[in-house]
């Protein structure tokens, strides 16, 4: 991870937010190639989910909506995380990511250690129960931990676990429901009559909007709703740089389907139409795996949850949700604004309000799982034969920042120069190509290769004085050939799409 961080900072991609003042806690600045990548992923998903089916259609709704929203929702109540506060250090856990274990020895428990979740949570464990019966010298066969979270522990446990910041017993607190919605205050009363909420998700717009979708857009069922945009949760742990953050922007689309339609065979179909979508943009099959909610953790109206998991380098974690919602968010709102949200079915002549499918995914999540995927050192030779490191971030051709960059051989002469700058403005009318002319031609193979450009193109003395031909080096290959500039535009319009 510290490698991708410092390469999204020297390269432009990932700015910690408000650097100057010493960062943001679970904020980040997208910088010039970051807003490209992210931008290119938006577009893609926009175009394959919306423009390229003639069953969804798109919406964009405020996010600062009417407070109702989130009760009938049940945010207001029930999007909370469990609080563990230690009140040594001031600091703040999610009690299911604090872990504990008793320390037995001889059969005997001698105390509690601790530790945050990670890829090594037992192993840290392990490693301080040992260091405990060492350091209090106790004798006798110490038995291996056993890790629970800080949900599970009793008031009893509660005091005798160690803060992980000072390794002390007695400062952790009971957890506590912790209310993840931003608050602000519309207008200019800040009584609890203003009260408003960013919002923690943009689903709820494709809900609310419903009557008006269908009373205007010409939908018949099953259609779907999508929504790209910002959303806001005050994460009481922010981490792993933008996999978790307090400001995120989500990719989300209700499906609505019929209350007797099949929907496990729905679910089924869009947990795939999802994970061919990733690979579509690049993402190896090799890292992502399906998990499927276990039925007891699942919230009493939903009737299936499939998580796509993507392999990072700090562990297998959610990077897209498929969920089985039922009729659940629109009967929330039918109730609470007294608006009924059905739909007639001209077969049986009665109303029904439509159940949903619900696949709902981060963008900083896809970003940060192409970087990581993409990312590659390699020892290559030079010119003059001599083994050096290039890094290379292998970014499909559809989401890459820059997709060709423009090299004429020598930046002296006149006629290469104008050559590569009239192909540059042609590119640039349709696709993102970027121009540079500076130092030797390997060391400008090597800045590309460094931020995802998959095709350089050179212009040399052949290209003006012979056939108009110039050299097109690949990516991941690093083979070249000469091609034409309609060969360029075929490729372009192969690859990019
Ligand atoms: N409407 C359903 C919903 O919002 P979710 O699982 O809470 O479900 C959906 O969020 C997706 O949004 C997640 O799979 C993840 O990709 C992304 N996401 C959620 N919280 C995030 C955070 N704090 N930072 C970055 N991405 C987040």
């Amino acid at each position: 991870m510290d490698t991708i961080v410092a390469l999204c900072k020297r390269r432009g991609f990932i700015f910690a937010s408000s650097e100057i003042y010493g960062g943001f806690n679970g904020f980040f600045d997208y910088g010039p190639l970051g807003v490209e990548l992210k931008k290119n992923i938006r577009d893609c998903w926009w175009d394959d989910m919306v423009r390229r089916r003639d069953d969804i259609v798109g919406l964009e709704s405020s996010i600062i909506m009417h407070p109702k929203v989130w009760q009938a929702s049940g945010h207001v109540d029930g999007f909370t995380d469990p609080l563990v506060d230690c009140k040594a250090s001031k600091l703040r856990y999610r009690a299911d990511q604090l872990f504990f274990s008793p320390v037995v020895i001889d059969g005997n428990t001698v105390g509690y250690v601790s530790a945050l979740e990670s890829e090594r949570t037992a192993a840290e464990l392990q490693e301080a129960a040992e260091s405990f019966k060492r350091k209090k010298a106790i004798q006798g066969t110490l038995a291996p931990v056993a890790p629970r979270d800080m949900t599970e522990a009793t008031p009893e446990e509660i005091a005798l676990i160690p803060s992980p910041a000072t390794g002390e017993p007695g400062s952790l607190t009971p957890p506590r429901s912790f209310n993840m919605m931003f608050q602000t205050n519309v207008g200019a009363l800040t009584d609890g009559s203003s009260v408003a909420y960013l919002r923690p998700e943009t689903a709820q717009g494709m809900f609310v909007d419903f009557k008006n979708v269908v009373d205007t857009g010409r939908v018949k069922l099953p259609f779907g709703i999508a929504q790209i945009g910002k959303s806001f949760r005050n994460e009481i742990t922010p981490r792993n740089f933008i996999f978790r953050s307090r400001e995120f922007e989500q990719m989300e689309m209700e499906y609505f389907i019929h209350e007797d339609a099949d929907w496990s065979k729905c679910h089924q179909e869009w947990i795939e139409w999802c994970r061919q979508w990733l690979l579509s943009i690049g993402l190896p099959d090799t890292h992502l795996s399906l998990y499927a909610h276990p039925k007891e953790k699942l919230a009493f109206y939903s009737r299936g949850t499939v998580d796509i998991m993507f392999r990072y380098p700090f562990g297998v974690q959610e990077l897209w949700g498929i969920a089985a919602r039922g009729n659940y968010d629109l009967t929330q709102h039918a109730n609470a604004s007294g608006k009924p949200q059905e739909i007639f079915d001209e077969a049986t002549k009665k109303k029904f309000t439509p159940h949903v499918i619900e696949p709902a995914v981060g963008v900083d999540r896809i970003v940060l799982a192409v970087l990581c995927a993409g990312y590659a050192e390699e020892d290559v030779k030079d010119e003059k034969g001599n083994v050096e490191k290039r890094v290379v971030l292998r970014l499909s051709p559809r989401i890459a920042p820059v997709k060709v960059a423009i090299l004429p051989l020598l930046k002296n002469k006149e006629q290469l120069v104008a050559r590569a700058q009239a192909l540059y403005k042609k590119l640039q009318r349709r696709y993102a190509v970027f121009y540079d002319e500076s130092g030797a031609i390997g060391k400008r193979y090597r800045r590309q290769d460094e931020i995802g450009t998959p095709w350089c193109v050179t212009i040399d003395f052949d290209t003006i004085e012979k056939d108009g031909t110039f050299t097109l080096r690949d990516r991941d290959t690093m083979e070249q050939k000469r091609v034409t500039e309609a060969d360029l535009f075929a490729l372009l319009e192969e690859k990019v799409y």
